[in-house]
């Protein structure tokens, strides 16, 4: 059994959600589907088959913060996860480990599952940081975390096309192994053409997928490839 999770994003609508679902619900499959959209859409039709999740939580559990979601109306949505940390929310929000990881556990207080994500930027892979940057970045987001999914992204392979080698995923997934026994999954240009080859490498225990998660006939090829 895989995880394997979409990552929506700013992008699909309700409606878009709903065939989704309907798509995923006739298919056969063990693994264990999650697609995380935008907070609109938590609240979307519910499905035995399909886990619904948020991709950012506030690190508050309530009162006067304009704009935030706490864990808990996350959870009150019938959702289970919540990706926290992701490249994203590093890069443009000023997201560091410690934010990082008051969010995550939020969400684990809330009963939530967090998708806690890591990764290495182009320039730190270049200056052969990779797995000082990981090794920091999980011990520093995962402090008191009692149950969470981990998510290695590297930053330089989100929708840019480049995907990390096997190699290169089996050695950042073997270190990371040695220093949690969290699911692992792995993200960035993750594809029906590359899935099957990437998800049978050691420690890879499921996929994060952003792009290629939006439309069934790009979505269901991942999962089928398990
Ligand atoms: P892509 O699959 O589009 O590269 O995005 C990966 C990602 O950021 C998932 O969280």
């Amino acid at each position: 059994m895989k995880i394997i999770a979409g990552n929506w994003k700013i992008n699909g609508s309700v409606a878009e959600l709903d065939s989704m679902i309907s798509v995923l619900n006739e298919i056969d499959t063990e693994n264990n589907l999650i697609i995380c959209v935008p907070f609109t859409m938590l609240n979307c039709k519910k499905s035995d088959r399909i886990s619904i999740g948020a991709q950012d939580v506030s690190t508050h559990e309530h009162g006067a913060y304009t704009g935030e979601v706490s864990a808990k109306m996350i959870a009150e949505s019938g959702a289970k996860y919540v990706i926290v940390g992701h490249s994203e929310r590093r890069q443009y929000h000023n997201e560091t480990n410690d934010i990082v990881n008051q969010k995550a556990l939020r969400v684990l207080e809330s009963g939530l599952m967090p998708i806690v994500c890591v990764g290495e930027t182009l320039d730190q892979k270049n200056a052969g940081q990779t797995f000082s940057v990981i090794e920091n970045q999980v011990t520093e987001s995962t402090n008191g975390l009692e149950n969470y999914i981990l998510a290695y992204e590297p930053v330089w392979a989100i929708g840019t096309g480049l995907t990390a080698t096997t190699q290169e995923i089996a050695d950042v997934h073997e270190y990371i192994r040695k220093l949690t026994s969290a699911n692992l999954l792995y993200g960035g240009s993750v594809k029906g053409a590359n899935s099957g080859e990437i998800m049978s490498i050691l420690n890879v225990d499921g996929v994060l997928v952003g792009g290629a998660s939006l439309k069934p006939d790009d979505f269901l090829p991942i999962i089928k490839s398990v």
